[in-house]
């Protein structure tokens, strides 16, 4: 990896360079945004920051895969060291491993969205609602976005804007639901797929160095 600033141009070369906080690259299609990302990891590395204390997100599997062939023919063997995937891959590592500081055994498996409809038939039928009315699809979409909100169901269940939706969409005991969905899922040591997200965010807010 000796001569890889040499391998940018001016611009490319001054995102990578410039390791003293953030750096926001927008650029077209196909112009060297990988590139930037994946030699200002590289430009870290030489300057001495530890392989895993990089962290490198993306949104799908074939970013990701790409993301980490090219980090590694850069630096080699350490590239292994580097925390790179998408944020559901890396999100699952960090709470798999730091599962007890949030009271969850680290055995627990993912829910896919067959489990969680699963899961939400059976709620509905033991809290006796009309399975016509309470939709599980669309419960399912409301209490995912939720989530993707950092709305726990206590926040839910205080929030005048959803319980009005909910009511007028005639299904007022969403917030009910999405209180029981936690039940099952730690009964059965399972996450919905969404979740994983929730904890690590907790985790890595309540103790920075502990999350790598
Ligand atoms: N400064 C450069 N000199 C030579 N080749 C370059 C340079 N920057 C990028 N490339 C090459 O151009 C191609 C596109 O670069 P790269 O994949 O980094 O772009 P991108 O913006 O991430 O593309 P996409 O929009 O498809 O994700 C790659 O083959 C890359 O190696
Ligand atoms: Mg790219």
């Amino acid at each position: 990896m000796s001569d890889y600033l040499s391998q940018l141009n001016d611009v490319q070369r001054q995102a990578v360079e410039n390791t003293d906080g953030p750096v926001l690259v927008v650029a077209g299609p196909g112009s060297g945004k990988t590139r930037v990302l994946t030699y200002r990891i590289a430009h870290l590395i030489e300057k001495g920051v530890a392989p895993w204390e990089i962290l490198a997100l993306t949104f799908t599997n074939k970013a990701a895969k790409e993301m980490k062939e090219r980090i590694e023919k850069i630096v080699g063997d350490k590239s292994d060291k580097v925390w790179a995937g998408t944020f559901h891959s890396i999100f699952a590592r960090i709470l798999r491993v730091e599962a007890d500081k949030i009271g969850y055994p680290p055995n627990f498996t993912i829910y896919d969205t067959d489990d969680t409809k699963s899961v939400l038939s059976a709620i509905i039928k033991e809290m006796n609602l009309d399975k016509t009315v309470y939709n599980v699809n669309t419960i399912r979409s409301r209490i995912s976005s939720a989530k993707s909100s950092l709305i726990t169901p206590r926040l839910y269940a205080e929030n005048e804007t959803l319980s009005m939706q909910d009511r007028q969409a005639n299904m007022p005991q969403i917030s009910a639901i999405y209180l029981q969905i936690r039940r099952p899922l730690q009964t059965r040591r399972r996450h919905g797929f969404r979740r994983p997200l929730v904890p690590p965010l907790r985790t890595v807010a309540k103790e920075p160095r502990g999350a790598g």
